[in-house]
């Protein structure tokens, strides 16, 4: 069983019709693994985690 496990997390900010930031993230962490989130700046890393 994961500790953490997300599936489809879309994000957008405005209307339904904005063009989400976040789009369709799966992402599962395991008792004990670390999970580093890389990207280049603007890609989303911020606001997954504030989604969290
Ligand atoms: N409050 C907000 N309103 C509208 N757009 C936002 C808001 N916060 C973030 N964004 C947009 O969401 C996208 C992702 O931003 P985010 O801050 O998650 O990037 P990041 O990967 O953390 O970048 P960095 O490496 O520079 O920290 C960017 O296009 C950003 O402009
Ligand atoms: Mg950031």
């Amino acid at each position: 069983m994961s500790l953490l496990d997300i599936k489809n997390l879309s994000v957008r900010f405005g209307d339904a019709n904005a063009v989400p930031v976040v789009d369709g993230l799966d992402l599962s962490v395991q008792k004990g693994e670390v999970l580093a989130i890389v990207g280049e700046s603007g890609s989303g890393k911020s606001v997954t985690m504030m989604a969290l």
